[in-house]
């Protein structure tokens, strides 16, 4: 899947928010070294960095076009290229770091279970998902994909992300190898320009897998059909803005001493 850091910074504050929020929940960190895991265009990764600065820090991703964005971002620091779902972790790291990457990956929670063995004592795996696959943004651009005139251009390719296991599951899964593990949602509420905007949200993260899968002479008709049903689904607060509701959840588990 291709990935623009253009198109993602766009509403990187709001994207920057969960990361803040996950960060604010780790403790202080052993030695060792800290990865930011699926770092995109290094807005996580700056955060890690100013809050560690002196843990030596790596920022991995799949794309080279957010590395090429986060090198310059973060000059001196080391990013490298790699396919999360073939990579494996090195032992003895005090934080793996993980916004808004794993909902990509449907078999994450074995990774996961991995990159807590491979913690240093006392280290941290922090993760953050989107967990928005029922909310309007979403059902609504598989509802698209599905009408008539567009089903033929996906040659019936399942597009549609894999929901996220349960929370007692992922705690099944890792409480038995971390001394404390945590689980959480928080729904969060942007208020954006118009109901545009959200499709430009999207066109950064969600839509891409369906704008990919389309053949280009139909990404237009398909974009436009999608912005009719979020205009409907989206309608104007008092103020002219929209709302675009959007749940994440959150996993911290941190390894015994
Ligand atoms: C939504 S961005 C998150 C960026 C940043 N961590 C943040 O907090 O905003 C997701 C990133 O995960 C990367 N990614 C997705 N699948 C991946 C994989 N299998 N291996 C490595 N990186 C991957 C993408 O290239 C993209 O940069």
């Amino acid at each position: 899947m291709a990935w623009s850091a253009a198109q993602y910074v766009k509403f990187e504050d709001e994207r920057t928010r969960p990361a803040r929020d996950l960060l604010a929940q780790v403790p202080d960190l052993p030695a060792g070294p800290a990865f930011d895991l699926g770092c995109g265009p290094g807005n996580s990764t700056q955060l890690i960095l100013e809050r560690f600065p002196s843990t030596p820090l790596v920022g991995i991703d799949g794309d080279e076009d957010m590395l090429e964005a986060a090198r310059k971002r973060l000059l001196g620091l080391r990013f490298e290229r790699a396919d999360l779902t073939a990579w494996t972790p090195p032992q003895g790291a005090a934080l793996f770091f993980a916004n808004a990457v794993f909902q990509w990956l449907p078999k994450h929670i074995d990774l996961l279970e991995r990159l807590v063995d491979a913690l240093a004592p006392g280290g941290t795996m922090a993760v953050q998902m989107p967990d928005n696959l029922d909310e309007p943004s979403h059902l609504l651009m598989q509802e698209t994909a599905e009408e008539r005139a567009f089903a033929g251009a996906f040659h019936g390719r399942a597009i549609r992300r894999v929901p996220l296991p349960s929370p007692r599951t992922y705690l099944e899964r890792l409480a038995p190898k971390a001394a404390k593990v945590e689980v959480w949602h928080t729904v969060y509420y942007h208020p954006l320009a118009s109901a545009n905007a959200i499709v430009e949200w999207v066109k950064g993260t969600g839509l891409r897998p369906y704008l990919d899968a389309l053949p280009a002479n139909r990404r237009k008709d398909y974009l436009a059909a999608y912005a009719e049903k979020i205009r409907r689904a989206y309608p104007a607060m008092a103020d002219g803005r929209v709302l675009l509701r959007f749940p994440r959840l959150f996993i911290v588990a941190v390894k015994a001493r």
